[in-house]
């Protein structure tokens, strides 16, 4: 069976890479599974791609779509129009997509177009809220596709809500959390905290890149000036996002406090989660990972696609509150947050499930 396999940002990479060595081992086996991968180009700095691949031991894509930059509508009509050449001469039994980025639904949508089955990871998250990209995307891609392997219970119910006939959905657990356990004995100190008075458990570590935080300057400068009022002598470590940066650069902000660093490589950022007091993010796939790790999460979001975090891990929603915002820094600092459990299925082995699952779908044992 030969299977493509479509990864275009930076957390489509952590995604793929267990994916990938499952198939590995199973070939190795004996069994008649093979791979070409596909890099859409969506993400293409170095330190937000290639660095990715070879920390994560990803092998070299077979072709580089080059599609980065560009409009929401650009950027996913360039996909479109480069996958489905790639796809006319490189026929494969099915397409894997990953997570919910422009990639994910771009190349299910070519995919479907071309009677090629997709089997999506990470299906059926669901935050309700239209104005993200990613809704829209995931939305999208779980109409169309064949399989859907899942992270959670709340997936499973979003995707029967939607009509998936329930053989089709399989609980598999989170690729995400393969990748860390895998390499949670690499983890690498980055070299900016060499000479620092930075300590371990003594930093907050800030993310944020959705447009609603940070395309709007004033949003923007709020966001973090509230948090270097809550913070107390606490650092702030931020690795800024491309996409954050050109607004960040704007404000000028001075603070001793504030480390304003380039993005990290996989390594060095699961050691600044890991090492940390809390985090306050807007990502998702951050909060997945603090869970696991046992790390106080603050998610500057309304909505999230992924409950199991705030109902069983250690995040909790912080929106737009600026107060709520405040106490909860406090609360992180005076040691008094809740402590989270790790979801079902996310025990470092979904990669192995999925792969065996493919396997008896499309009959690949010889
Ligand atoms: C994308 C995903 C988002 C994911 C995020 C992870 C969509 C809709 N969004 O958002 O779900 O959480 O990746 O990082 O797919 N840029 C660079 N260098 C790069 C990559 C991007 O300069 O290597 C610039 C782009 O040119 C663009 C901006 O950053 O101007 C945003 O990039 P884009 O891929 O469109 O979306 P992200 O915000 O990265």
């Amino acid at each position: 069976m030969n299977i493509t396999i479509v990864a275009g940002a930076r957390p489509n990479f952590v995604k793929i890479a267990p994916i990938i060595k499952s198939i590995e081992k199973a070939n190795l086996n004996g069994i008649d599974i093979n791979y070409r991968l596909v890099h859409t180009g969506q993400h293409y700095d170095k330190i937000m791609s290639e660095s990715f691949f070879n920390q994560l031991e990803i092998p070299e894509p077979n072709v580089n779509l080059e599609c980065g930059g560009g409009s929401q509508a650009e950027q996913t009509a360039a996909i479109m129009t480069k996958f489905e050449k790639e796809l006319l001469n490189n026929r494969p039994n099915i397409v894997l997509v990953v997570g919910d980025v422009n990639s994910t639904m771009a190349c299910t949508i070519t995919a479907k177009k071309l009677c090629i089955d997709v089997v999506h990871v990470e299906a059926g998250i669901r935050s309700g809220d239209m104005s993200m990209p990613e809704e829209i995307n995931r939305i999208v891609t779980d109409a169309i596709s064949d399989h859907y392997f899942t992270t959670s219970e709340y997936a499973n119910e979003n995707l029967i809500d939607q009509r998936v006939n329930s053989e089709k959905i399989h609980f598999v657990g989170n690729t995400m959390i393969d990748s860390l356990y895998e390499n949670l004995s690499k983890i690498k100190r980055p070299l900016f905290l060499d000479n620092d008075e930075i300590k371990i458990k003594k930093y907050f570590l800030l993310t944020l890149h959705r447009p609603s935080n940070v395309d709007d300057i004033e949003k923007l400068n709020k966001i973090i000036s509230s948090i270097l009022d809550f913070s107390r002598d606490f650092p702030i470590i931020f690795p800024v996002h491309p996409r954050t940066k050109k607004n960040l650069d704007l404000l000028n902000i001075t603070s001793n406090k504030l480390n304003v660093i380039e993005p990290q490589g996989y390594l060095e950022f699961l050691y600044l989660i890991k090492n940390s007091k809390g985090i306050i993010t807007d990502s998702g796939g951050i909060t997945e990972e603090a869970t696991v790790l046992n790390v106080p999460c603050l998610t500057l979001r309304n909505t999230t696609e992924r409950p199991e975090t705030v109902v069983i891990g250690t995040n909790e929603l912080i929106g737009d509150n600026y107060l709520l915002l405040g106490k909860s820094i406090e609360k992180i600092i005076d040691d008094n947050w809740k402590k989270g459990n790790i979801p079902k299925h996310w025990d470092g082995k979904t990669s192995e499930r999925i792969v065996s699952k493919l396997c008896s779908l499309y009959n690949c044992f010889i």
